[in-house]
């Protein structure tokens, strides 16, 4: 049973967290970070998980991604959320388990996720790119990187390169019943997206650059 105390104190971490957050990505946001651990607090109830490890690490996932001090965003967020959970008196087991966590979320520094923690951390982040919310983040993404709709370096090639091959990658079956339902949605986005297209052009193609 969470108390009162303990609100306080994610609420403190929060508020640290948003100054590293208030960037121009804005797929990478506060909003996402609380979206993950929303999604975070689902999966550890339903997996008998320690809920506090994750929603600490999913606050503090992608805290490192803008002026990353480390090789990768992991690994800066997970050393800058190792000092602000220090600083902020939490126990050892709980500032390790964070860290392990946070630096093994995403596939770029090498790192695999050992715990259940991380594996809940990093279902709960990939969770949070599908969906009606993850075609936002993914068009969000697209105004800072300049992607186009379709063909190369688009939208639609961050979708079939990165976030079809993710359930595949998925570690819980909780996190698969959740993400089946909202990947069929997405699917039907660029089906439509690809029908607008051919209905609008008079030659049947459609007017995107592929
Ligand atoms: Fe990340
Ligand atoms: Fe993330």
């Amino acid at each position: 049973m969470e108390t009162i105390a303990s609100q306080d104190r994610f609420q403190q971490i929060i508020q640290v967290a948003q100054g590293f957050y208030a960037r121009k990505d804005r797929a990478h946001d506060l909003d996402h970070a609380l979206r993950v651990r929303e999604w975070g607090k689902k999966l550890a109830k339903a997996e008998g998980a320690d809920s506090t490890v994750i929603e600490l690490a999913a606050i503090l996932h992608d805290i490192g991604r803008s002026g990353a001090v480390e090789k990768t965003h992991a690994e800066s967020s997970a050393g800058l959320a190792v000092n602000i959970l220090q600083k902020n008196g939490y126990s050892e087991d709980v500032v390790t388990q964070v860290k392990e966590a946070i630096i093994s979320h995403s596939r770029e520094a090498g790192h695999e996720p050992k715990t259940l923690e991380a594996k809940i951390l990093y279902d709960a982040d990939k969770l949070d790119f599908v969906g009606a919310i993850g075609i936002g983040r993914l068009f969000t993404l697209a105004g800072v990187e300049g992607w186009t709709l379709s063909g190369e370096n688009s939208c639609e090639d961050f979708y079939q390169k990165k976030i079809r091959t993710y359930r595949d990658h998925l570690f819980t079956q909780t996190a698969k019943g959740y993400f089946d339902p909202l990947f069929l949605y997405m699917e039907g986005f660029w089906q439509e997206l690809h029908a607008e297209g051919l209905r609008l052009s008079d030659s049947g193609q459609a007017n995107f650059s592929e």
